[in-house]
């Protein structure tokens, strides 16, 4: 087992301030080392269940110099709806090392249905299962090249959350002891239920960690979305979780399920509520439904005047889920205290995060584009709950960075300049909130331990 899996228990309190130094950020030497040091041993989200519908059905997961070619094979039982399993192989030949399968100009990934691949170069034949059934002149090598030699490698690979997950590194520890305690928190949401309302991808002129911090925290709201402190406050936490982090809304005296993503607005919460929805809908098209937009309008009039945050909050969701469940589709259950103590967003180290909700989730990830410490891939995944066979058929549709919703642009207009920023000469290093913007600090802590370098230092 891999011993980086012995990470610190995880922490409520909040830490020391400290100076996190730029070299993740900006060093070319750190960007190149993170291959070995970083993605070469972490389980990475390379998918979802629903991407591999049937045996045959692959898709391709790319980070710096690794390709993985991911399928769905007829061995093994049956699971998640779909025959067969999934198996991960690295995507090359192995004659003479050809990418196996390309990832089309312009896409995220390849995806499709085959019964085998073939190699573009000299044509050997690779079943769903990795063995491989074709080569041209056989005899010409005599017996050594046995099925050992020309079989595609493995690589480990589980599903949970009805993402799939792969992990370079042969011993690595098991997915479901990786995820901890993020995976326990998280498994009441069911998030294998839901199913993609739309999923962008995009290039960023930033480190990939300066594009996911940029959604680890509610701190920057007032100074990038001042618009939204007219209807929600907004003052919030990052905690380190072992390797993993969570963030969540201080509540103050109001419902503690405020923490959560599915929250009052300020003030009056039956109209500060129906604001901050349908502004969040027609802004972002994130963090809600369609049924709790339209719930939400109701409020001022269906609630009197007066009535206690607490009833609001209860009354717009218990009406939602009773409206969603008519039309067949179920939210799970989950206890209040537990929906609060989640709070509204998952860290999972090192590049994902997953918003999650009783009926909806938001996913950003981020990886390096290339070896440029100043380029990432960035990804916006927007889920729902669907009745069944209802889901729309999505894709991950590349997009330039203007073309996303207006609030995200509002985030994505720190990106570059962020980046800029700390390359100045005297430049001193981030200096995070403690509290807000513990979630910073969690993930430099522990690209400490895997890359031996930054860790974050006392302040002062
Ligand atoms: S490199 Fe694939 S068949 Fe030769
Ligand atoms: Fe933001």
């Amino acid at each position: 087992m891999n011993e980086l899996s012995k990470v610190e228990a995880a922490t409520d309190t909040t830490p020391e301030p400290v100076v996190i130094p730029v070299e993740a950020y900006i060093s070319e030497d750190y960007a190149r080392a993170e291959r070995d040091k970083l993605w070469r041993n972490c389980w990475l989200q390379a998918g979802r269940v629903e991407d591999l519908p049937e045996v045959g059905s692959y898709i391709t997961y790319e980070i710096l110099d690794d390709s993985v070619l991911i399928v769905r094979v007829a061995e093994g039982e049956a699971a998640n709806g779909a025959e067969g399993k999934i198996k991960a192989y690295r995507n090359v030949c192995t004659h003479r090392g050809r990418r196996l399968v390309d990832t089309p100009k312009g896409e995220r990934n390849a995806h499709g249905r085959r019964n085998n691949f073939v190699c573009g170069f000299h044509a050997w034949t690779f079943e769903i299962d990795g063995s491989c059934s074709y080569i041209q002149s056989r005899e010409d090598w005599g017996p050594k090249l046995c099925e050992d030699v020309t079989r595609l490698g493995e690589v480990q690979i589980d599903t949970w959350g009805g993402f799939v997950w792969i992990n370079l590194d042969p011993e690595a520890e098991p997915l479901r002891a990786y995820l901890e305690p993020a995976a326990t928190m998280l498994d009441p949401f069911q998030l294998q239920d839901m199913r993609p309302r739309w999923r962008k991808w995009t290039i960023f002129d930033c480190n990939w960690k300066v594009a996911l911090e940029a959604f680890d925290e509610t701190y920057h709201v007032p100074g990038t979305h001042p618009e939204f402190t007219e209807f929600g406050d907004f003052v919030g936490w990052g905690r380190q979780q072992g390797k993993h982090s969570h963030i969540g809304y201080d509540t103050g005296d109001g419902p503690k399920e405020n923490a959560s993503k599915l929250r009052l607005g300020a003030g009056d919460p039956r109209v500060t509520t129906a604001q901050m929805q349908k502004y969040t809908w027609e802004g972002v098209n994130t963090n809600t439904t369609q049924t709790l937009v339209d719930v939400a309008q109701r409020l001022p009039e269906e609630l009197p005047e007066g009535t206690s945050a607490t009833d609001v909050l209860k009354y717009w969701l218990e009406t939602s889920r009773q409206i969603d469940a008519e039309r067949g589709v179920i939210w799970p259950e989950v206890d209040a205290a537990h929906v609060a103590a989640s709070g509204t967003a998952w860290q999972i180290f090192p590049n994902q995060q997953i918003g999650h909700a009783v009926n909806n989730m938001l996913c950003y990830q981020a990886r390096p584009c290339g070896y440029d410490p100043d380029k990432c891939i960035f990804e916006v995944a927007v889920y729902e709950l669907y009745p069944d066979g209802e889901a729309p058929e999505t894709q991950w549709e590349y997009a330039d960075p203007s073309a996303f919703p207006h609030v995200l642009l509002q985030d994505f207009s720190n990106m570059a300049a962020v980046q800029q920023g700390m390359k100045m000469g005297g430049y001193a290093g981030n200096i995070p909130n403690p509290k807000a913007e513990g979630a910073v600090i969690s993930l430099h802590r522990n690209l400490a331990r895997y890359m031996g370098t930054g860790e974050p230092q006392e302040l002062g």
